[in-house]
């Protein structure tokens, strides 16, 4: 069986890598990895691939940058292209980003089937770009993998019968613990000067609140105060670094927010797994510290994993910058996070998947 294996944005790689190396390891699944090319940068792609040890990709799309309708289009018509030519057996999309939606919408209309790895994730919030992909991506798709048991109930009010779900876990914990023990041994707490437990990780990215300049002034104000009492490391997306320039002037930019470039895999493991307090509006990062069991505030209204609130170490803290503030000194206040980790997220998923695939194409 030939399967194409869809990455094109950051979130996407650390999902793909144990499913080649399962995929691999079996010899039943024939792997075709198409990058679209959706992230670009060494440091958001690139990266990636060596730590994660990826294979380079079969195909390389290249569609870049663009509003949703370009960056859409464009990885619809290359890819139309990929399936014409390689004519796949099958179309694994993972996430919800623009390069799933993509993907799945040409799987669909080229009659191949689509598994969507993930499936299931809900916000109930239609202004999040990748809510409208999870949507579209999950009613197109012949196999919906879930994550936790809450998304088979979401998926069968959207129409999606029982038949097509398959709860097995989450894949990105099969990532972060195969590569856990290697990525102790990065050496970015030393590069960065800072000590183990003595620092808040930080990273912000979504529209909602880097590309509002009120919203972004009052989180980064929040931040700027937090870091008088402890360094904030801030690897910066590519987006946020241009909205940094354009709302934050450079004299309300306190030292002790570490504005650094983006990092890559194992790097950002180590620096999370070391962090006293994480603040985030990323989707995987709620699910990593859950499993690290390091405390994390998530600076949105809704969340598509709300078991991470339930069982993990994660609290919706909203956006305005006062209320983040008072959440942050109250987690620095505590010693440890109380948490469990939910189920199946056992690092075996990648296994889960690749027995349902061979018992259904067998
Ligand atoms: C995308 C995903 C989001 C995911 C995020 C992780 C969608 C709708 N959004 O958002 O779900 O959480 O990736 O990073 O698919 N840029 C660069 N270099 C790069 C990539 C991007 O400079 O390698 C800049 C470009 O100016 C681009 C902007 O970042 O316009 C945004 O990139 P894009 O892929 O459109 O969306 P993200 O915000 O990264």
């Amino acid at each position: 069986m030939k399967a194409a294996i869809i990455v094109g944005a950051r979130p996407n790689f650390m999902k793909a890598a144990p499913l080649i190396r399962e995929f691999k390891a079996r010899g039943t699944v024939t792997p075709l990895l198409v990058h679209t090319g959706q992230h670009y940068d060494e440091n958001m792609s690139k990266i990636f691939f060596e730590d994660l040890e990826l294979p380079q990709p079969d195909m390389y799309l290249g569609v870049g940058s663009g509003t949703h309708a370009e960056q859409t289009g464009k990885v619809m018509t290359a890819f139309e292209q990929v399936v014409e030519d390689e004519r796949p057996d099958l179309i694994i999309v993972v996430g919800d980003v623009n390069s799933t939606l993509a993907c799945s919408l040409v799987g669909a209309k080229r009659l191949v089937p689509v598994a969507h790895v993930e499936s299931g994730l809900r916000s109930f919030d239609l202004a999040m770009p990748e809510e409208i992909n999870r949507m579209v991506t999950d009613i197109l798709s012949r196999f919906c993998f879930t994550t936790s048991p809450e998304a088979e109930g979401n998926l069968k009010r959207e129409g999606v019968t029982g038949d097509r779900i398959f709860f097995v876990g989450n894949i990105m914990i099969d990532s972060l613990l195969f590569y856990l023990e290697k990525a102790k041994r990065s050496r970015i707490l030393e590069k960065l000067e800072l000590e183990e437990r003595g620092y808040i990780l930080v990273t912000l990215h979504r529209p909602s609140n880097v590309d509002d300049p009120d919203t972004f002034r009052g989180i980064f104000g929040a931040l700027a105060e937090i870091s008088r009492t402890s360094p904030v490391v801030f690897p910066v997306h590519p987006r946020t670094r241009k909205m940094i320039e354009a709302f934050i002037p450079p004299d309300s930019r306190p030292k002790e927010i570490r504005l650094i470039d983006p990092i890559g895999y194992l790097d950002f493991v180590k620096a999370m797994e070391k962090a006293r307090l994480v603040i985030t509006d990323s989707g995987g990062i709620q699910e990593e510290t859950t499993v690290l069991g390091v405390p994390c505030l998530t600076a949105r209204k809704n969340t598509e994993r709300p078991i991470t609130v339930d069982l993990g170490t994660n609290r919706l803290v909203g956006t305005d910058g006062d209320v983040i503030l008072e959440a942050a000194k109250e987690a620095l206040g505590k010693e440890t996070a109380e948490h469990r980790i939910p189920p199946l997220w056992d690092g075996k998923t990648a296994g889960r998947i690749a027995d349902v695939l061979e018992k259904q194409f067998k």
